[in-house]
């Protein structure tokens, strides 16, 4: 529409006088993906879009996502202005692991190693020896086992139980979950695989342990990418938000992609599958964040300096 395309002229001309650049997850809109490449910012996992933010020489970062993606860009670059086009943008497994309950938890466990999930607030952040995403948490584990650490993990079960399957290490796990990947039903999979035998099943670990058993490629959302180009079938069942299947569309314009069913039927529920805290970000507040320098994000200093030092022991782990 040509509403939209004026306040995507406005958002690159404020993007411009502000010497701002825009930092986007798989998981918002197409239109706001699109941007973010179009202006020379990233479109990425959560991984890659810390090390982006924290390489690059702009000013501002416009932190299209969810706020700890925020809070680690800000945990990374102090002296960067860090804004998001709403604040409320949270997560279920942030929601789901209070700093408070979670120090008590690590108190009680003075013997394990503590590694957070990036999907976390900075006072959790703050807490940990590691932080890692989705896509290093697996190295990450195995090189802390290989050192006889036993683990405690915060705050994703299934994420953390895929770790443990993976790499036989000891972990105690939190209880939190991502609300919409705990949507996906085994059942469904296998209902569209008996319609597509020859389809590969890509899924991202935040899933319940049934659909992660069907995978051919677990991984985080930048891997999951990576798959759908060097797998060989031409059908994919992706298990992950749909905010998806932009980029990866574009990247096997060839290939047919399904959505993993969210309901053990086997249909495809409409309102799952798509992250509703991401699905916050929108063009308008974008712009209202760039016009008039709203949901800046901001971190207390003595707590930033606790939660860098697990971060950065993240982004300096070569597997
Ligand atoms: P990725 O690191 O795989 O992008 O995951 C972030 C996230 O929130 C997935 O739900
Ligand atoms: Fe959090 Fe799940 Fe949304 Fe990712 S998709 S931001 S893990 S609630």
């Amino acid at each position: 529409p040509a509403e939209d395309e004026a306040r995507v002229e406005e958002i690159k001309r404020l993007l411009e006088d502000n010497n701002a650049v825009l930092v986007a997850h798989y998981y918002t809109d197409d239109a706001i993906q699109q941007l973010a490449e179009e202006t020379g910012g990233c479109v990425a996992d959560s991984l890659e879009m810390a090390r982006f933010g924290a390489r690059h020489p702009a000013d501002t970062l416009v932190v299209a996502g969810v706020r700890f993606m925020g809070e680690t860009a800000k945990i990374l670059s102090p002296e960067k202005r860090v804004l998001m086009p709403t604040l409320e943008a949270t997560c279920s497994l942030d929601v789901g692991c209070p700093a408070d309950e979670f120090a008590a938890f690590c108190d009680a466990h003075p013997d394990r190693t503590v590694v957070v999930y990036a999907n976390t607030s900075a006072a959790v952040k703050a807490r940990a020896d590691w932080v890692v995403t989705s896509s290093i948490a697996v190295d990450v584990i195995e090189h802390l086992q290989a050192r006889g650490e036993k683990i405690l993990w915060a705050p994703d079960k299934h994420l953390g139980s895929y770790i443990q399957r993976r790499t036989g290490a000891d972990m105690l796990l939190w209880d939190g979950a991502c609300i919409v990947h705990e949507e996906f039903k085994a059942k469904g999979v296998e209902d569209l695989k008996g319609l597509y035998p020859e389809a590969a099943v890509l899924v991202h670990p935040e899933s319940p342990e049934p659909v992660v058993e069907l995978a051919d490629v677990t991984g985080s959302t930048s891997q999951l990418i990576k798959a759908a180009k060097e797998l060989p079938q031409q059908e994919l069942i992706v298990a992950t938000d749909r905010g998806i299947f932009f980029k990866m569309q574009q990247a096997v314009p060839d290939k047919t992609l399904f959505e993993a069913p969210t309901a053990g039927d086997g249909a495809t529920c409409k309102s799952c599958a798509h992250c509703p805290w991401m699905a916050m970000n929108a063009l308008d507040n974008l712009a209202g964040a760039l016009r008039h320098a709203s949901g800046e994000i901001r971190v207390d200093e003595a707590l930033r300096l606790r939660a860098l030092k697990p971060l950065e022991r993240m982004l300096n782990f070569n597997a």
